[in-house]
Parts: C-alpha cells; structure tokens; sequence
C-alpha cells in the first residue's frame, strides 16, 4: 500500500510526461481486461503520450489538477469546456472529462480529494453544473460518483478503439 500523503495542484506543462505515463497507465489497468489488444492500442495511440497531454495542458479550455505523492503522481482529473449532452440540462454545464487514480491508491481519499478540488475549480470557473460520462460497466466509479453527489440522467456512446460502448451521463450542480 502506499504510504505517502498526497497534495492535489494544478497541472503546469513540466507534467506533460509523467501526466501522459499515467493517463496510460491508469487507462489500461482500468479497461484492459475488458477490450481486445487492438481497440487498447488504437485508443492508447490516439490519446496519450507527452506530445498530447502537453497540447492538452497549454489549452485554455482544459483545467488539469493531480493528487502528488511523493515524487509520483497518484492520479488526476481533468475538466473539459464544451458542448454538453442533450441530457445535461442545469445552468452553465462543464465536463469533468477525465477522472483516474493509480490502483495503489484506490480506497484511500485521493479520489475524494481529487473531486473536492476538482468541483472547486469548476465553480471558480464560473460552471453552475458538472457532468461526466462513465462507461455503463464501472460499478466502482459509478458507486464513487454516486457517493459525490452525481445522478444518472442519461447515456451516451463511447467508442474504444473501434468498439462502440454506452457511457452513462451523471451530473450533479455546484
Ligand atoms: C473511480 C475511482 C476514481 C474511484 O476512486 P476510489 O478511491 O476507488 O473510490 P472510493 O473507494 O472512495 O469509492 C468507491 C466506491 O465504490 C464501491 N466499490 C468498492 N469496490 C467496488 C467494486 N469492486 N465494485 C463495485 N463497487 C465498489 C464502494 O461503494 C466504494 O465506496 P465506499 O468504500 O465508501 O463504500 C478509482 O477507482 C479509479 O481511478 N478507477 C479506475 C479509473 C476509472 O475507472 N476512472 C473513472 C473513469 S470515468
């Protein structure tokens, strides 16, 4: 288990590497077991890697926070500007776009305090409502949003690689 308190902060672009070593990382423990190599690959490819997350910490329109443990990073979430779902309908909506902790530290707070400064800097943003898709199968996250405060109002398609899958929408209001 590890054994290091964490601090969320703000991403800055020095993270562009170790954000895009575990934004993979995470990503392939969570749903490897669940796909074929080819659609983990095809996704992996296409959305990770220093070069990406990089972009991804320069765009304005993105807020990057992750949880430091020690010199390692134990997770992170990222909040995304955007159109929302038909589904979402509370005032000034923003996504909460990508949400992972390292399994090591699965169960331990940093996903609480994960989500404490994440529906934080949403609010400073000026949101009135955040929203998240969650694929339909992810009992433990869905228990996890659920506990936030989050409510199912509806679905939407995820494809993974070349496999479309359902996503649940939750939101909740800040
Ligand atoms: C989703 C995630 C951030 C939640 O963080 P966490 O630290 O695991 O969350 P918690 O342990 O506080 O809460 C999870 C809840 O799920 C439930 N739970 C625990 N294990 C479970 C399991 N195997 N199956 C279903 N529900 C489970 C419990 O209700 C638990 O809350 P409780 O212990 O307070 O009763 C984390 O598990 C994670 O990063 N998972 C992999 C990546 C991922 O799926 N991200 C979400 C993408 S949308």
């Amino acid at each position: 288990m590890a054994e290091r308190l964490t601090a969320i902060r703000r991403a800055t672009p020095g993270d562009a590497a170790s954000l895009a070593a575990l934004a993979a990382r995470t990503f392939r423990d969570a749903f490897e077991r669940h796909n074929t190599p080819e659609d983990m690959a095809l996704y992996l490819a296409t959305n990770y890697g220093p070069a990406r997350q990089s972009a991804e910490l320069r765009d304005e329109g993105i807020v990057t926070l992750v949880a430091d443990a020690g010199d390692a990073l134990a997770g992170y979430a990222q909040l995304r500007e955007g159109t929302a779902p038909d589904c979402v309908l509370g005032p000034s909506p923003i996504e909460l776009w990508r949400f992972y902790v390292e399994r090591d530290w699965h169960g331990q707070g940093v996903a609480r305090d994960l989500m404490a400064s994440s529906l934080e800097a949403a609010a400073e943003r000026g949101a009135g409502t955040i929203w998240l898709a969650v694929w339909e199968r992810n009992e433990r996250a869905l228990a996890f949003y659920r506990k936030c405060g989050f409510e199912a109002v509806g679905e939407k398609a995820f494809l993974l690689g070349t496999d479309r899958q359902t996503d649940r929408v939750m939101v909740r209001a800040l």
